[in-house]
């Protein structure tokens, strides 16, 4: 590769462009096939080819993490696993303040009794997160209603589904060359271990290390990854706040993930100098991660309008790199 970084504007299904066997990990956030705020690329779940494709890609022993929902995560597992990659475990982005998508049952009980809810007062309406004085801020008025039939009181505030809090990421690895255990596949690839010393948790200041053999650096890092701190005193896992659609930002994808925790991710999976191949790229999450942290990248997208995001944000990080 001519350059630390490699973008294809073109579907992930084919993969010609890579050399079998050259990748060392898979980082990508596919389509959740749930129709999220109605965007036209999320309708499905990829097509299997597109693992059996990365797998091709990919160096025996390495590693993959994929973005998934809640809802679907079965069958994708069950797509990554018939194209021949191990499960290994299901990391949770918990990032705790997701909006549950519900409403009141009372008010649709009245409504099919064909009874008028009655009007009990008026509430600000905002689309989205926008802030209060921001040029995009559009705030309307809406009723409040309640219920008024017997049944619709009954049913008042019964909803349909729980607050979403947390993302499955799915951890696969292509498996070990065949006749080979893990440090023969290291010495032969430079793959087929996750990498701690770069993602140890650290001990709080004063807190007495557990374990028989405790490390110097922290903890091993934990499948579970936070937003925000437990109250207890100390918090043993890796935090990492939700990012907002950055839309005064050039960044409008709006299913951006924080390069945060994408940094995390790479560390977790990959050596410095390694490569990391993201199928579904958008506006470049991963590629600005790996760019930060020496590692090399090969995107590919489809949309000609995130394309353009994802190269600007790259090569953005490549001359004002940020660590966290
Ligand atoms: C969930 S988004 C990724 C967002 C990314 N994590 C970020 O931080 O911006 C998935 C992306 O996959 C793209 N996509 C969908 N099908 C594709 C395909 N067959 N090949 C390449 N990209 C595809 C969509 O256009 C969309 O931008």
């Amino acid at each position: 590769m001519k350059n630390t970084f490699q973008l294809y504007h073109k579907s992930s299904y084919i993969l010609e462009d890579i050399e079998n066997n050259s990748i060392d990990a898979l980082i990508t956030d596919p389509p959740y096939g749930i129709s999220y705020q109605g965007n036209y690329w999320d309708k499905d779940l990829p097509d299997r080819k597109v693992w059996e494709q990365g797998f091709e890609k990919l160096k025996s022993g390495s590693f993959g993490l994929v973005f998934s929902s809640i809802r679907l995560m079965h069958r994708l597992m069950v797509d990554l696993e018939d194209s021949g990659f191990l499960i290994k475990d299901v990391l949770f982005w918990a990032y705790l303040n997701g909006m549950p998508k519900s409403r009141n049952v009372g008010l649709s009980i009245d409504k099919e009794l064909g009874v008028e809810s009655e009007k009990i007062g008026e509430y600000k309406y905002v689309q989205g997160y926008k802030k209060e004085g921001a040029e995009s801020y559009k705030a309307s008025k809406k009723e409040k209603l309640a219920p008024s039939s017997e049944l619709g009181k009954k049913y008042d505030g019964a909803g349909l589904g729980i607050k979403p809090s947390y993302e499955p990421i799915i951890l696969i690895q292509k498996p070990l060359e065949k006749g080979l255990n893990v440090a023969q596949n290291i010495i032969k690839y430079g793959t087929g271990a996750l990498n701690f010393e770069e993602t140890r948790i650290p001990y709080k200041e004063g807190e007495s290390k557990v374990g028989h053999n405790p490390h110097e650096k922290g903890r091993v890092p934990a499948n579970i990854i936070r937003t925000e701190p437990f109250e207890d005193g100390y918090d043993k896992f890796f935090l990492v706040p939700k990012v907002r659609q950055h839309k005064d930002d050039f960044n409008f994808h709006p299913t951006l993930k924080p390069v945060e925790l994408m940094q995390h991710l790479v560390k977790l999976i990959t050596f410095e100098g390694q490569t990391v191949l993201d199928t579904f790229m958008g506006s470049g999450s991963t590629g600005v991660a790996c760019m930060e942290l020496k590692r090399k990248f090969v995107g590919y997208e489809l949309d000609e309008n995130y394309i353009e995001i994802a190269k600007r944000r790259i090569e953005t990080s490549i001359s004002t790199p940020k660590l966290f």
